[in-house]
Formats: C-alpha cells, sequence, structure tokens
C-alpha cells in the first residue's frame, strides 16, 4: 500500500489535509494521527471492515479490544447503552478531552471487532487539535489503538510511526511529540469501586480528588491475577534488547549497575542505561539514555518509550533501567518497564 505521509502544524492545521483524512475514515480507511499520549492508528469505529484493518496493519491479536475516540458528548450517547452516571458525569467534564478511558456498556451500533467480543466499550476523548478535527470533519467515532506493530513501543513522535506503519496505512498524521508520553489510563466504573484496569496519564490520586476511592485492578500487581483489561496480559513495548530493572537506593543502584555494566561488556555486549539526571554521569562508556530529573515524573513520562526505541537504534543487546518511583504518573511507566523486562527486577 502507498503511505500518504503529511506533516501537520497543530497550531495552523491545513483544513485540505484533514478533509482528505476524513474522506478515507469514511471510506474505511486507516488515519494515523497525534493524540496528547502517543500516536493512534484511527479507522471508522462503526465499520467492521475498517476496524480488522487496524487489527491487521498492526498485528494486533484480535481478542484485545480497542478504545473509540470521540470528540463530543453525542458520539458518546450513540455508543452506549447506559445513562450516564453522577461519578462519569465528573470525570467527564473534568478530565475530557485528556488521557482518561472509560469503560461503558455498548450500543448494539458498536461493532464486536472493536470490543473483541466484550459487551463493553472503552471511549474516550482525546486532548489534540489534529485528533479532535479528525473525529469531528469525519463525523463518526473513531477506533484506534496505539499506532506500533503489535509488541513494539508506543509511538511518541511521528518518526516512530513511519517507521513502523509506512505501507500499511493508507494515511500518517505527522504532529508534535506527543506531551503525555504514557497512554491513557482505563478506567471500570461498573463495578463497586472504579478500578483503573491500565495506568495511565491521569493518576491514581486525581481520579479519587474527583469522586473519592479508586482501585487498581489486582491483576495489575500480581503475576497469577489475570487482568481484567485484556490488553494487559500481553507484554507489550518491548525493546530489541533484553532489559532488567535494577530498584533500590540510589547508591546501590548505581553500584549494581556498574557492576553489572562491566561484566557484560566482558562479555562483548552492546549496553544501554536507562538512567536520570542525578546518575548519569554515574556510568562510564556504553549508551546512557537519561529519562530526566528523578523530580519530573511527568518529564520522565514523556521520554520513556522514545528511548526504548533510541535503545533499539543504538543496537544495544542488553538494558540496565534504574526503577522510577512508584506514584503519580510513575506508576504508569513502571508498568510499562515492568513489561518492557519482562519483569525482571533485580532489588539491591
Ligand atoms: O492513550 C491511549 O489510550 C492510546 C491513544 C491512541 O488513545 N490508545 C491505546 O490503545 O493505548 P491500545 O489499543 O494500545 O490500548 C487499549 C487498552 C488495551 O489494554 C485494551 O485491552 C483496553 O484498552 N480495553 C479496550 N476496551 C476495553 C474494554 N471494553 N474493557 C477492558 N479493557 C479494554
Ligand atoms: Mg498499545
Amino acid at each position: 500500500m502507498n503511505t500518504q505521509v503529511y506533516y501537520i502544524d497543530e497550531d495552523n492545521i491545513n483544513k485540505s489535509i484533514i478533509h482528505k483524512s476524513s474522506s478515507a475514515i469514511r471510506e474505511c480507511g486507516n488515519v494515523v494521527f497525534p493524540t496528547e499520549t502517543v500516536y493512534g492508528l484511527g479507522g471508522n469505529a462503526l465499520c467492521s471492515e475498517a476496524v480488522n484493518k487496524i487489527f491487521k496493519a498492526k498485528g494486533r491479536p484480535c481478542d484485545n479490544p480497542l478504545i473509540v475516540h470521540i470528540c463530543c458528548l453525542d458520539m458518546l450517547v450513540y455508543l452506549i447503552d447506559e445513562p450516564l452516571s453522577q461519578e462519569a458525569k465528573k470525570l467527564i467534564d473534568k478530565f475530557w478531552p485528556g488521557p482518561l478511558t472509560l469503560i461503558f456498556n455498548k450500543s448494539i451500533k458498536v461493532p464486536v471487532e472493536v470490543t473483541a467480543g466484550l459487551q463493553t466499550v472503552a471511549i474516550r476523548m482525546p486532548d489534540n487539535p489534529i485528533a479532535l478535527q479528525l473525529i469531528e470533519d469525519s463525523g463518526l467515532p473513531i477506533a484506534a489503538p496505539s499506532a506500533n506493530l503489535s509488541g513494539k513501543p508506543s509511538p511518541t513522535l511521528a518518526d516512530h510511526v513511519i517507521e513502523d506503519l509506512d505501507g500499511r496505512v493508507e494515511i500518517i498524521l505527522c504532529g508534535n511529540k506527543s506531551k503525555v508520553g504514557v497512554e491513557s489510563t482505563v478506567l471500570d466504573m461498573s463495578g463497586s469501586v472504579p478500578t483503573i484496569l491500565r495506568p495511565g496519564g491521569v493518576t491514581k490520586e486525581q481520579l479519587e480528588h474527583e469522586i473519592g476511592k479508586v482501585e487498581i485492578d489486582k491483576g495489575l500487581l500480581e503475576l497469577n491475577i489475570t487482568p481484567k483489561s485484556p490488553g494487559m496480559k500481553y507484554t507489550h513495548y518491548a525493546p530489541k534488547g533484553e532489559m532488567f530493572i535494577v530498584k533500590g537506593c540510589e547508591s546501590k543502584v548505581v553500584n549494581k549497575i556498574n557492576e553489572l555494566l562491566s561484566n557484560a561488556e566482558v562479555r562483548g555486549l552492546n549496553v544501554g542505561i536507562l538512567a536520570s539526571d542525578e546518575t548519569k554521569n554515574c556510568y562510564k562508556s556504553s549508551t546512557v539514555l537519561s529519562l530526566g530529573s528523578k523530580d519530573n515524573l511527568d518529564i520522565i513520562a514523556s521520554k520513556f518509550f522514545s528511548s526504548l526505541r533510541e535503545f533499539d537504534k543504538q543496537k544495544v543487546q542488553i538494558i540496565y533501567a534504574e526503577a522510577i518511583e512508584e506514584k503519580a504518573i510513575g506508576i504508569a511507566v513502571m508498568n510499562r518497564m515492568k513489561k518492557a523486562a519482562a519483569y525482571r527486577i533485580i532489588e539491591v
């Protein structure tokens, strides 16, 4: 397939490119677009054919449901089969457009391919002007997983998308770097206590501030419990190099990583280190990438996926990553980091 790649200025959006893209959506094509979390691989959420093409382009297992992206509350009402609860209204008011996905009972308008056979549908309103104009101009809700090949780190830059999907989709819309850098928080409100099925851009504390107690799905915390969200059972986001997380107090982590680094270099391996601004100068040689200062978890989140891709580019064979503090958006980063490392954690 010949993919058309367009670069768009988010502050001065070229309407004719949006029109071309929304025509492609209406004709069951796939269009990649930027969002504030990661880039999305979109298709008409009401059309099984468009949705099947998304799964094929990404190489995604068909038992993993998609998030439907909307631009207005009329679309929400059309897609769901339940009255909006007071809590849902509060969250929508506060966090949409933004990195929060809510799970609802689906209406019959939503094809089963979108929800992988579930009776619920995941919905969010993205906070990006290109995404919102594309949805509005096509007049359709857009189903979109992250725009990476299945198993690869999610794309936060247009270059990442081109790397993975050039030749596999009709159109790629290139905007800015994704601001948030990790995917949306997925929240299930069907039980007695709202439950986070995937930690993401909106933190547990932020949710609790609006609606009171929120739980985290136990399947995310314990390896022997199956997560409620189908996608969370897959090892995602993996860089090509074998990754290990080193966790503990700063000085011990630095010493341990230096010891591991020496051993790996003796074996002739190309080593990458995922560090912070505070520690990046403590490591000799090799590829050291900093996620930023430990004091700014938002910046750390925004750099995480692109760092994994950078290690791939540098042909790194083994990666030692400093653990991030598991609070606020750090919980979402550590969730991705553990998966990228296939849960190999060295405690010091
Ligand atoms: O930030 C994001 O959410 C990005 C951008 C593009 O919006 N999208 C994204 O989509 O991360 P994807 O497909 O990579 O991840 C969707 C997650 C998966 O873990 C999936 O299993 C879960 O949402 N999900 C979708 N529908 C669900 C449902 N009905 N019940 C439970 N989990 C669901
Ligand atoms: Mg994804």
